[in-house]
């Protein structure tokens, strides 16, 4: 039996979409279960269910031989770990956004640069790029409330209907990425298990899309 962590929330009902679909269907309802650990009905895989800021950690560390994990939990942690295929749920765009009239401004003349996130390593990097003085505060959620409040200037965050950006009065100024749920899989496992996991790969490759 494989482990495959799962990341609660948002992405846990898709997943269990998913993976119905690819043949390894929970015994139990994935996003509503306050278990940790549930088979599938095959016998094939155990999910952990994990926040998804930690699912790559129990990959990494081989407590889970596979995972699933949102490139932009990926871009952020930047985690030791082989990431075979984009399962194309759960997808989103990692964007900079802030007040409509900072577009008017150049970033030179806000100094430095105060930028809020839940992904401080994505927007270091990406800030870091433009050469010019600039602050990432970190934020564990609402993030957009930093930039309508003046916390700061921009909000590095993901979006994916828009909703929280337009209800807040925020629009997107730059693109970083395009983000969605990805395989992942711990380096070691990978050929330790080579027979299960490819088995695994096959059949998920088969429902992506489907
Ligand atoms: C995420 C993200 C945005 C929102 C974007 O937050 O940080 O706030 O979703 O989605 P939308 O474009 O469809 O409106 P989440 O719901 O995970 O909650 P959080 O702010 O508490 O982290």
């Amino acid at each position: 039996m494989l482990r495959l962590a799962i990341p609660t929330g948002r992405v846990a009902k898709q997943a269990e979409a998913f993976l119905g679909r690819a043949g390894y269907c929970p015994a139990e309802p994935l996003a509503e279960t306050r278990k940790l650990t549930v088979p599938s009905r095959c016998g094939r895989l155990e999910y952990l269910l994990v926040k998804p800021v930690d699912a790559p950690l129990y990959v990494e560390q081989g407590v889970a031989e596979c995972g699933i994990s949102g490139k932009d939990t990926l871009m952020e942690l930047a985690p030791d770990l082989l990431e075979p295929l984009d399962l194309g749920f759960a997808r989103c765009r990692m964007v900079v956004a802030g007040k409509p009239e900072l577009e008017r401004k150049g970033d030179n003349l806000l100094s430095p640069v105060r930028v809020a996130s839940k992904y401080p390593a994505v927007a270091q990097r990406h800030f870091a790029k433009k050469g010019a003085p600039y602050t990432v505060f970190k934020l564990s959620g609402s993030v957009e409330i930093g930039a309508v409040l003046g916390l700061s200037h921009f909000i590095v965050d993901i979006v994916e209907t828009g909703t929280t950006l337009r209800e807040n009065g925020l629009v997107v100024h730059e693109e970083i990425a395009e983000c969605s749920a990805r395989l992942v899989v711990n380096r070691a496992a990978y050929y330790a298990r080579l027979e299960e996991v490819r088995a695994l790969l096959d059949n998920l490759k088969a429902a992506v899309g489907s």
